[in-house]
């Protein structure tokens, strides 16, 4: 089996190889607390053994579903925030062509792909702005809904699901509606579970052990990504191996999550407060969204925590950089690095050759943005950053599943070395309780 790999020679210096290695006892401690299910938060630890646990019957009918919208559908509105969201999202954008929003346009030879719905979301903000704009895009489309809500009564997904519940049966009526609405919630809580039972919504389950951060594995991300034509058993089963291979019973030296959390730990202790997820292809925008609400939020706890930030490079390159290279010398890098790219691009040779750029005739796209990489590596190391690097072979299905689980894994070992619960989420109540009562809410 062939893993994403993760290199932190480029870390030490801020901190040495002898003091991760000394935490790889703490580490392995900590990965077989999750297992053994006796630490902090044990109650929702249902995501560990997710991906080898998940039946081919339940994938069988999460796609049947995806097919019915992508038979039926020209638009899928996908309703959630948060772990509710940022899953599906980041798998799409990662895998899907990156003009799919406008309609696939030769991207994907296969005349069937050509067919598929455009997947949009809504539910994570609550702009009044992009509900209207959202509702006159759908209009005279025949559009379905995926309404998801753990606990079934955040306030961001109920507003734009009264909204589009209403403009879908006012399109198709009633009984046709019930057809195009699929709502993912708890088993048996919450404003929405009794919305779907009383209106006979098809729904699925999203387990009580599970948090909302880390259920991109069940239907909460498996059905949007499946209707987004992407393959949802390649993705399970690069996660089963990840499973494997960052299991308590693997060696430290060989446990990419174990080192990855230690190291990360021993960079905050040494004064490295902030890490940065860089990327250098915007396919990858949304996992670094997705890493940042993961780790945020399971670990700014207690007034402890690295802050989790990210950028897109090189783009930000011509931004963030002049921070990176020059700032406070308060930050680590994590590089997201791909091998191999999908496509192939060569820069043309020129006549007037007015842009100077003949040197690089002939040569790939990629070779001009891996040296790009390499470049800013070696200066941001030179500028004091700490560098890590995980590297996924190719931008598949596969490869994203094991990347999505290596840092599941992670983060839970992470947040119990340094001493949180990393699967509750007690801080983001207190906006909720000023916003109630602002707004008169009983
Ligand atoms: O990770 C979390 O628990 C949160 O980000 C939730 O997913 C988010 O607040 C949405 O909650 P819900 O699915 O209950 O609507």
């Amino acid at each position: 089996m062939k893993t994403i790999g993760l290199n932190i020679e480029k870390a030490l210096g801020a901190v040495t190889k002898e003091q991760v290695y000394a935490q790889a006892a703490k580490a392995k401690a900590a990965n077989q607390t999750l297992e053994n299910g006796t630490g902090k938060g044990n109650d929702f630890l249902g995501w560990l053994h997710l991906p080898s646990a998940i039946q081919a019957a339940e994938l069988a009918d999460i796609q049947k579903t995806a097919d019915k919208f992508r038979a039926n559908c020209e638009v899928v509105v996908v309703v959630g925030i948060g772990g509710s969201y940022l899953g599906a999202k980041a798998v799409m954008e990662a895998i899907g062509g990156t003009f799919d929003h406008y309609g696939r346009c030769g991207t994907d030879p296969q005349p069937a792909a050509k067919k598929q719905p455009v997947v949009v979301f809504a539910g994570h903000n609550i702009s009044e702005d992009y509900l209207y704009e959202l509702q006159a895009f759908l209009k005279g489309k025949s559009f379905g809904i995926v309404n998801i809500s753990k606990s079934g009564t955040t306030t961001e997904p109920a507003l734009a699901f009264r909204l589009l519940k209403k403009q879908l049966e006012d399109a198709v009526g009633k009984g046709q509606a019930l057809t195009r609405i699929v709502a993912i919630t708890d088993k048996a809580r919450g404003a929405l579970r009794t919305l779907a039972t009383k209106e006979g919504y098809k729904t699925y389950v999203i387990p009580d052990d599970v948090g909302g951060r880390f259920s991109v594995l069940t239907p909460v991300g498996l059905l949007p990504i499946a209707i987004a034509g992407i393959d949802i058993k390649q993705l399970v089963q690069g996660a089963a191996d990840m499973e494997k291979a960052t299991a308590s019973t693997v060696a430290f030296d060989d446990n990419i999550s174990e080192i990855y959390a230690a190291t990360r730990n021993e960079l905050y202790k040494s004064g490295k407060k902030i890490e940065i997820l860089a990327n250098f292809t915007p396919k990858l925008h949304y996992v670094s969204e997705w890493w940042k609400q993961l780790y945020g939020e399971s670990e700014g706890k207690e007034h402890k925590g690295i802050f989790t930030a990210s950028v897109d490079f090189t783009t930000d390159l011509h931004s963030m950089g002049q921070w990176i290279q020059d700032g406070e010398r308060s930050i680590f890098e994590t590089v997201l690095s791909v091998d191999q790219v999908k496509h192939s691009v060569t820069v043309p040779s020129d006549s007037d050759n007015l842009d100077g750029l003949n040197y690089l005739s002939g040569k790939h796209v990629d070779f001009v943005n891996k040296q790009a990489e390499l470049g800013t590596q070696m200066a941001h190391v030179d500028g004091g950053v700490p560098n890590l690097k995980i590297t996924l072979p190719k931008l598949n299905e596969y490869y994203l599943g094991q990347l999505l689980y290596f840092f599941e894994r992670a983060c839970g070992i992470s947040g119990y070395l340094l001493g949180v619960n990393p699967f509750d989420q007690p801080g983001v109540e207190a906006y909720k309780k000023n916003m109630f009562s602002l707004l008169g809410k009983k």
